[in-house]
């Protein structure tokens, strides 16, 4: 969603943001714009499309100056066009704008705003913060900080916001409320963005902002924090732990491709110095001092917003099934707005790749406010979900840019079988010997995901035999049924067919409607428990000519002989399928993807960090 990028410092500002918003880009966008500061004017740029269509469009008048502001603008208030696009700026042209996030009364401050006589060219809810920040100062000849910390007295809503003041050079203001924001502190310079890949290049010296605070980069008082109630902060400067390379392609024609095959090392990754398969442990150092609590829960709420909603669906099979643990999964949306019932006996687990998804964050919120231990299994360290958790793990999956979740989804995963595993032993409820069972085959994963690869060539043969299909339908039991639901969003993500994932035997009760020449079902039948059963449902789809795509295991004759293609994975136990039989569907999408023509890392109207409710 919007990605915010600014500089102050003595390098020309304009290379360095539009560097910073193609960084950006991957969290999905629809315009961009900058604004540079320059002998005391401003000087903005805005253009629908794509960050390449404003460096093209501004490149014959290349802004000079050390201080701008940049942004990519996923739309929310007003369609996506030039006027729209961000930076906004005051009716005096005095200030510059840029805002990530959603102001909920900006109805009401527009209409107050314009009986003062201000004039808008936008539709959206920013440039309304512009014009009363612009107001304030009229009224109060106050300094720009002082300005934005008044106008946003007056705001409801959520934002993160970068203001730049014409009369105030060598100054940018920042400020923060349930959209993140991050300040990357050089040698006399400062960088500030909505994460921090735009600023690795540049420094590893970051501090993030929290909630309610305001922040001054000044070339002459370096930086400055405090909150909306003037009280000055000591912000806790944080050393960036990320390679340049991993925002890089490497070879590869698609983010998501090559995150895909990082696979093998990203989910070893996630279980490094967690476990131990000689000596037959699993560790979670983050949680180990709750694992106690967690173990007296009187259930587990797992909250969570798209991939991570099904990598915690697959966490209620495995909690439940190895550690007898009561666990409920919720859409951290309607979790957060229907009034559940939460107390102290709980522990609520937010699932997030970016741990910046507003309705996770705010469903944890709540949680916290009700008592309930807060856990968070979060891929991007430093983000919001992280910081504001009681305890936590780490994904350790690296950045991932491609908008449609892989690799994440993969640890996310690991992680929570090893939560599983960890609370099933400390509860007595597994066996000793199935434990260490897992745990082997736990470690041996990577391996076998790298044998899944093996079989890219024939999935994108099967691509090729369906890309032109208008809908698909995925069908999984028991752990294989999360899965199902995760293949199909995958593919109506990137290919922008239509799909849906179904309870195999679900599949009864209404999609057997569906069902004719020009269906492709994709079934996920490793189960060893029900194979026979799925072997039936298989059936049911051939009898009404629709196309079998099957997902086997090794070896298997049966079903492979009644489907018009088999991907055969590798053997495993069965609470670990899912670690395997997720990752030809990762790939079957992605064929059909790139066959279709689509932009698989930046899909139309998705955004990878979803920032607004
Ligand atoms: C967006 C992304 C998805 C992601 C979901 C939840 O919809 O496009 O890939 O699964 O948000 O994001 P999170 O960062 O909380 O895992």
């Amino acid at each position: 969603m919007c990605g915010i990028v600014a500089y102050l410092g003595p390098q020309q500002a304009y290379p360095i943001l539009i560097k910073g918003l193609k960084r950006l880009e991957y969290r999905g966008y629809d315009s961009a714009g900058i604004a540079v500061l320059h002998g005391g004017k401003l000087k903005a740029f805005k253009k629908k499309g794509k960050v390449q269509e404003l460096e093209d469009a501004v490149q014959h008048a290349f802004p000079e100056g050390s201080a701008g502001i940049g942004h990519t603008r996923w739309a929310t208030h007003g369609a996506p066009n030039d006027l729209n696009a961000h930076p906004h700026l005051s009716g005096n042209g005095r200030l510059a704008l840029v805002h990530n996030g959603i102001i909920e009364n900006y109805a009401l401050l527009k209409a107050a705003l314009e009986k003062e006589g201000h004039h808008f060219k936008s539709e959206t809810d920013t440039e309304v913060l512009a014009h009363l920040i612009e107001e304030v100062q009229k009224r109060g000849g106050l300094p720009l900080e002082e300005a934005v910390r008044v106008a946003l007295k007056r705001v409801v809503g959520a934002y993160a916001i970068v203001v730049m003041d014409q009369e105030e050079p060598g100054k940018l203001v920042a400020a923060r409320k349930a959209s993140p924001l991050v300040i990357g502190i050089g040698n006399q310079e400062f960088f500030l963005a909505s994460d921090a890949t735009p600023i690795i290049e540049h420094t590893r010296k970051v501090a993030y902002l929290n909630d309610g605070e305001i922040a001054v980069v000044s070339l002459r008082e370096g930086m400055k924090v405090r909150t909306m109630q003037n009280e000055f902060q000591t912000p806790f400067i944080h050393e960036l732990d990320l390679e340049l390379e991993s925002l890089e392609k490497g070879g590869f024609d698609y983010f998501m491709l090559k995150e895909i095959y990082e696979q093998p090392t990203t989910i070893a990754d996630s279980m490094r110095g967690r476990i131990n398969v000689a000596e037959g442990w699993a560790r979670l150092g983050g949680l180990e001092s709750h694992i106690g609590r967690i173990c007296q829960a009187r259930r587990i709420i797992i909250v969570a917003c798209g991939t991570s909603w099904h990598s915690g669906l697959i966490g209620e099979y495995l909690i439940e099934d190895l550690a007898r643990i009561p666990v409920e999964v919720e859409y951290a949306s309607e979790f957060r707005y229907r009034n559940p019932i939460i107390n102290e006996e709980d522990v609520v687990i937010a699932i997030s790749q970016s741990g910046e998804t507003a309705d996770t964050l705010a469903a944890l919120e709540l949680a916290k406010e009700k008592g309930a231990l807060a856990l968070g299994l979060v891929n991007v360290v430093g983000s919001s979900i992280a910081r504001i958790t009681d305890a936590g793990a780490y994904i350790h999956a690296g950045p991932e840019i491609g908008v449609a979740s892989t690799k994440a989804f993969t640890g996310q995963v690991a992680l929570l079988t090893m939560l599983a595993l960890i609370l099933a032993r400390k509860r007595g409820a597994i066996e000793d010997s199935y434990f260490r069972r897992l745990i082997a085959e736990l470690a041996d994963i990577p391996n076998k995901v790298k044998k899944v690869l093996e079989f890219d060539s024939e999935i994108e043969y099967i691509a090729g035999e369906i890309k032109d299909r208008h809908n698909a339908l995925y069908l999984g039991r028991g752990y294989n049924f999360p899965v199902a639901l995760e293949g199909a969003l995958k593919l109506k993500e990137i290919s922008y067919v239509h799909a849906e994932g179904y309870p195999a035997a679900e599949m009864k009760h209404g999609p057997i409607a569906l069902i004719d020449e020009q269906m492709p079902v994709i079934v996920i039948a490793t189960n060893k428990s029900a194979y026979d059963k799925i072997a039936s449902n298989i059936q049911e789809v051939k009898a009404r000519k629709g196309m079998v795509i099957a997902v086997v295991t090794e070896g298997d004759e049966a079903i492979s002989g009644m489907a018009d293609f088999a991907i055969r994975i590798p053997d495993t136990e069965e609470p670990l399928t899912p670690l395997l039989s997720v990752i030809p569907l990762q790939l079957l999408s992605y064929h059909i993807a790139v066959m279709r023509g689509c932009d698989v890392d930046q899909p139309r109207n998705l955004a990878k960090s979803v920032t607004v409710e």
